[in-house]
């Protein structure tokens, strides 16, 4: 369990997030509208290298958006409106996956299985104290978990 009292510890998880993440991973973030999914997907992009005025909008209507950051492919995409799984192959997240892409996915637990498994979940509760669980569903996300963990350490 991570404490999550402010936006800088946050920030910090998304910087652990940033600094472990390779090409193909996906983590999924899940958590109650205003838990802080698109806010830690956000500071992970400019963990990442996203310029200052380069802005993250969230992809609540167009569903998938996508930056190429330091040559690194990731795409945000939040399925809260996906209409069922099929729609989802239209979307091509699996694709853009398989071309190494890094897909950071907010209410995405309920396709991760359809996105390719061995999946990294962040989930945030909002609290009162918010709070971020991490977990995996493979071998590449559990290494990636530790990573994280290692670097999110409060007293790192
Ligand atoms: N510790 C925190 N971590 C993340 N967001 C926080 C935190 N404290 C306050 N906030 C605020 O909560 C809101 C989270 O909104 P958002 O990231 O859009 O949520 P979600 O995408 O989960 O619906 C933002 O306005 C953010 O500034
Ligand atoms: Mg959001």
């Amino acid at each position: 369990m991570i404490p999550l009292p402010t936006r800088r510890s946050t920030t910090r998880l998304a910087r652990a997030i940033a600094g472990a993440a390779e090409p193909g991973d996906l983590v999924v973030l899940s958590g109650e509208l205003g838990a802080g999914k698109t806010f830690l997907v956000r500071a992970l992009l400019r963990a990442m290298g996203l310029p200052a005025d380069e802005r993250v909008t969230s992809p609540t209507f167009a569903l998938v958006n996508d930056y190429e950051i330091r040559r690194r492919k990731i795409a945000h995409a939040d399925l809260y409106r996906l209409g069922d799984a099929s729609e989802l192959e239209h979307l091509g997240l699996r694709d853009r996956r398989a071309e190494g892409a890094i897909l950071l996915v907010e209410w995405g637990e309920p396709y991760e299985a359809a996105l390719g498994g061995d999946a990294l979940l962040v989930r945030i509760e909002l609290g009162p104290p918010r709070t971020a669980r991490l977990s995996a569903s493979g071998e590449r996300a559990a290494r990636l978990a530790a990573s994280v963990l290692a670097a999110a350490a409060p007293s790192a």
